[in-house]
C-alpha cells in the first residue's frame, strides 16, 4: 500500500517503548544481498529481546522478493520492523499481542560512479547508548543524539567511544581502521552491531592478501590511523577524513580503503 495509508496504533509497543527490532537490506542487481545474513541477525535480534519470530525464514524470503518486485526499482532497500505488537501501556510483555510486522521499500539509489570521493567528517563521543547493541532494535535514541551532535559540530557521523577509550562503531556504521597496510576492526560483542557489510568487507580484504584483525581500537589509534572507514548496507562504504577536527590521510580515500572497496564490488555487487 501507498506509504500515507500506513498506520500504526498509538499503543503499538515499538512507539510506546522502542519494544521492537529491524533490519535493512538491499539489493544488487534486484537480488537482495545476503538476505540469509540479514535474517539469521533479525533473528537473532528478536530471540535476544525474548520475541518469537512471527515468521520463518522461507516466509520471509517470499515476502522479501515479492515486496522487491512489487517496488519496481532498479535497486531496493528494504526495511522491516517486528514490534511485541499492541497492548495497553504497561511494561509487562503482553500475554496475547500479535507482533507487529511491518516492511517498506524504497529505492535504493544506484552507486555512484565517483563513491569514493564522498568523504565523512567525524568525531568522536562517550557511548552513552545500552548494553545492547548487538541487537538490531529501534531503539536508536542515542544514535540520534550522537548524530545530530556530529551535524551541529559540522561532521558528518559520530564514533562511540567506551569510557576506556575504545572505539565501537559509528551511529549506523561499523568502522575500520588501516595502518602500515594493515586493517583492523573492532571485535564483535554486546557493544556493537556485527554488520553484515563489515563482515563482506573482512572477507574482502583477506582475499586481496591485506592482513585484517577483529582486534580493539582505541582513539588514539583512530588518529593515528592511515586510513580510516565507516561501512554499512546504505552506505557500502565511507571513508573518514577528519576526526575531532583532526586530519586522517590526505583528504581523500586512501589506497587500502580503495582496495578493499573495489574487490567488494567485485565480489558481491557485481560492479
Ligand atoms: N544500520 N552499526 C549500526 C549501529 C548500524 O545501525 C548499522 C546499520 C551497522 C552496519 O550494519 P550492516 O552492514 O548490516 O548494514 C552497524 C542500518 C543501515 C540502518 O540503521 O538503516
Amino acid at each position: 500500500m501507498p506509504l500515507e495509508q500506513a498506520t500504526v496504533h498509538v499503543e503499538d509497543r515499538g512507539f510506546q517503548f522502542a519494544d521492537g527490532v529491524y533490519e535493512a537490506i538491499r539489493t544488487y542487481g534486484g537480488k537482495p544481498f545476503a538476505l540469509d545474513e540479514h535474517l539469521a541477525r533479525l533473528n537473532r535480534s528478536l530471540e535476544g529481546i525474548k520475541l518469537t519470530p512471527p515468521l520463518s525464514v522461507a516466509q520471509w524470503t517470499e515476502i522479501v522478493y515479492e515486496a522487491i518486485r512489487r517496488g519496481g526499482f532498479a535497486e531496493t532497500v528494504v526495511y522491516i520492523q517486528v514490534t511485541r505488537g499492541v497492548a495497553p501501556r504497561h511494561r509487562r510483555f503482553p500475554k496475547n499481542a500479535q507482533p507487529t510486522v511491518v516492511m517498506t521499500v524504497r529505492e535504493c539509489p544506484p552507486a555512484s560512479d565517483a563513491p569514493l570521493e564522498h568523504t565523512a567528517r567525524i568525531i568522536t563521543v562517550d557511548d552513552f547508548r545500552w548494553s545492547l547493541c548487538h541487537l538490531k532494535t529501534v531503539a536508536l535514541l542515542a544514535s540520534v543524539l550522537a548524530y545530530q551532535q556530529a551535524k551541529e559540530a559540522g561532521a558528518d557521523d559520530a564514533v562511540f567511544v567506551e569510557p576506556d577509550g575504545t572505539v565501537m562503531e559509528s551511529t549506523a556504521g561499523n568502522l575500520f581502521v588501516i595502518k602500515d597496510g594493515k586493517v583492523k576492526t573492532p571485535p564483535l560483542g554486546n557493544k556493537l552491531l556485527a554488520g553484515i557489510t563489515r563482515e563482506k568487507f573482512i572477507e574482502a580484504a583477506r582475499s586481496l592478501g591485506i592482513p585484517c584483525a577483529e582486534a580493539p581500537v582505541t582513539r588514539n589509534e583512530l588518529f593515528a590511523a592511515d586510513e580510516v572507514c565507516l561501512t554499512s548496507t546504505t552506505v557500502e562504504l565511507m571513508p573518514v577524513i577528519e576526526i575531532d577536527g583532526r586530519p586522517i590521510g590526505n583528504g581523500k580515500a586512501g589506497p587500502v580503503t580503495a582496495a578493499m572497496f573495489h574487490q567488494f564490488h567485485k565480489l558481491y555487487a557485481g560492479v
